[in-house]
């Protein structure tokens, strides 16, 4: 299916590894022009010139902490020079805490509202005017089942921000539905890429985590990231048209949720 993202132009945050580097590939592999951004420059660059290398694609890098108020304009501003507008958001940005709610703090709430939830709603309204300028767009907010459906105890940092996330995006897709930007969640299960979080987890506790797949995992194996930038993808791309304001798993069964 040719998805006719050539030339079309995607800011993906948090693209320098796992799931949104895998967001960046698959977008720039389908012919888009991409940024990606994260905090630390070394990585960052690395894999601008991995992606570039394997796509042929333009990718620029921008080092940003998002978690700084006046990160996401800097980011856009610099995507706009460098590529002239902004067609596709992907806010990947994101990570988990967990602990008992009765140990969490004022500044552990503090920091995963500002990661998870503030970095993404921020930078996605830096994007909405230049959206507007090309006649529309795709935003896609990167959840998790866990901001669908309850995951268990420990995560309520977690759970809070992510549910947030999907519902502040749903509120969006009804406000700039006549924009033609379309706003979507995707909301992955548990995915392994060297070096993540799962990756570590498996290697701390290899049977705990044999059992936690065989329980939790009806496809009887993690996610990748590759799988979740495939539905990335297609939800960018106008063969999406009809879809906004929905929250989709990729999560090979994990989730319960029947909706
Ligand atoms: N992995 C999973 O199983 C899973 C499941 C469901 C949902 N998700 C969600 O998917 C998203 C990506 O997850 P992941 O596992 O791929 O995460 P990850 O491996 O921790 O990667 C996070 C990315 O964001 C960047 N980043 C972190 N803090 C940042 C900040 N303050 N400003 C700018 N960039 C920042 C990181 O680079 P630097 O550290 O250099 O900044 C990195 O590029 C997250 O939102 C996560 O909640 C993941």
């Amino acid at each position: 299916m040719d998805l006719k993202l050539s030339d079309r132009v995607a800011l993906v945050s948090g693209g320098s590894r796992g799931i949104g580097k895998g967001i960046a590939r698959a977008l720039a592999g389908e012919g888009c022009r991409v940024a990606i951004c994260a905090r630390t420059k070394a990585d960052l660059d690395a894999a601008a010139r991995e992606i570039g290398d394997a796509t042929g694609a333009q990718v620029l890098a921008v080092p940003v902490d998002l978690t700084d108020r006046s990160a996401a304009q800097r980011l856009v501003d610099r995507a706009l020079e460098v590529f002239g507008g902004v067609d596709i958001l992907v806010n990947s940005v994101g990570g988990n805490r967990r602990k008992p709610f009765e140990q969490t703090t004022d500044e552990d709430w503090d920091e995963l509202l500002q990661l998870n939830l503030l970095a993404s709603l921020r930078l996605t309204r830096c994007v909405i005017p230049a959206m507007k300028e090309r006649g529309g767009g795709s935003v896609i907010f990167i959840a998790s089942i866990w901001g669908r459906e309850a995951g268990g105890p420990n995560l309520s940092l977690y759970h809070a921000t992510k549910s947030a996330m999907i519902s502040a995006a749903k509120i969006m897709a009804l406000e700039l539905a006549p924009a033609g930007i379309r706003v979507n969640s995707v909301a992955p299960g548990s995915v392994r890429f060297p070096g993540g979080s799962w990756d570590r987890r498996v290697q701390d506790d290899p049977e705990g985590m044999a059992k936690f797949v065989r329980d939790s995992m009806p496809l009887g194996r993690f996610g990748t990231a590759d799988e979740v930038a495939n539905l990335v993808v297609f939800l960018a791309s106008d063969r999406a048209s009809l879809i906004t304001g929905a929250c989709i798993p990729v999560d090979g069964g994990q989730g319960k949720s029947i909706i």
